[in-house]
């Protein structure tokens, strides 16, 4: 598959080392663009793809051009490469810019928009994404296996579900580190040291993680198991309930929601 990298930042190399990692795409069938030149030459000499400074010149011959640019380049792109596109699939991972935004601004209807999150630098990721109607399924699986290359991925049908993911799986990486730093420092506040708080952190995390998808159990069903009556967790759960932690919870990501509702222009 031949694929042009329009950026190639964070989530531009994440998808460029999954491709290659994944066999979906040859280094000599990827092209990178990038106005960064160190970085275009780093990724170039790291992975082996040909780089290329302008964006009209890497599109070329593309069957899939990637968008990994920040939402406040992607109208200088979309000028750039306007009325450009043959039959290219456009594959945006820009948070906030609907499929409209994007078709407008590069006059073509073939376009997938997905919303990544950054564990899809070693191939942890959860993908939501989604296709305009003129989208071939060739090139609907042509984007899966792109995609996949992140780790899971999930197709939905009605664009809204973007906005939603984006404020719970594309932005949930930093409320969950968020959350293994407050217990970082709340380990080394009583006692543990700060050295090693963070392995009984993790390994809390992930572990806690794998229990529910391994045991297919509710997490309230779990997290019942853990709580004996007047016990310690019991006691920890109703400081965590009585300071609103649920509610917080739910309106940080009720207002991500919003956020990107508006970056999307609704
Ligand atoms: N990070 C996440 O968790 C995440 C999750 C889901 C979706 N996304 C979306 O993914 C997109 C990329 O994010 P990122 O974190 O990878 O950003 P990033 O690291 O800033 O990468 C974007 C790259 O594009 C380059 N660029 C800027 N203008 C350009 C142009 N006109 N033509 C070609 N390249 C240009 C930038 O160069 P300069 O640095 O010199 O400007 C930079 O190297 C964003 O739209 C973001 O919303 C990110």
């Amino acid at each position: 598959m031949k694929i042009a990298f329009i950026g190639g930042g964070i989530m531009g190399e994440a998808m460029i080392k999954g491709v290659l990692g994944q066999g979906v795409a040859r280094p000599q069938d990827i092209t990178a663009s990038d106005v960064d030149r160190e970085r275009l030459s780093t990724l170039s000499h790291g992975y082996g793809i040909k780089a290329s400074a302008s964006n009209r010149e890497a599109i070329e011959g593309s069957e899939v051009v990637v968008l990994a640019i920040k939402p406040q380049n992607l109208k200088q792109v979309m000028d750039d490469l306007q009325g450009q596109a043959k039959e290219q699939l456009f594959l945006s991972i820009v948070a906030g810019a609907s499929m409209a935004t994007i078709s407008k601004g590069l006059e073509h209807n073939l376009v997938v928009r997905a919303m990544p999150n950054t564990p899809a630098q070693i191939g942890e990721g959860i993908t939501v994404w989604t296709a305009s109607d003129e989208v071939s399924q060739g090139q609907k699986e042509m984007a899966q296996s792109i995609l996949g290359a992140l780790g899971r991925e999930i197709y939905v049908n009605d664009e809204e579900y973007i906005d939603i993911a984006t404020a719970v799986s594309g932005s949930g990486p930093a409320y969950i580190l968020l959350i293994i730093e407050a217990l970082v420092d709340a380990a080394a506040h009583i006692g543990w040291p700060r050295e090693t708080a963070m392995e009984l952190v993790l390994e809390t995390v992930l572990g806690t993680a794998r229990l529910v998808k391994t045991t297919g159990k509710q997490p309230a069903v779990l997290r019942k198991m853990v709580t004996s009556p007047g016990g310690t967790t019991e006691e920890a759960l109703h400081q965590l309930e009585e300071g609103g932690f649920r509610d917080l919870i739910d309106r940080a990501v009720v207002a991500a929601y919003e956020k990107a509702k508006i970056l999307g222009g609704e």
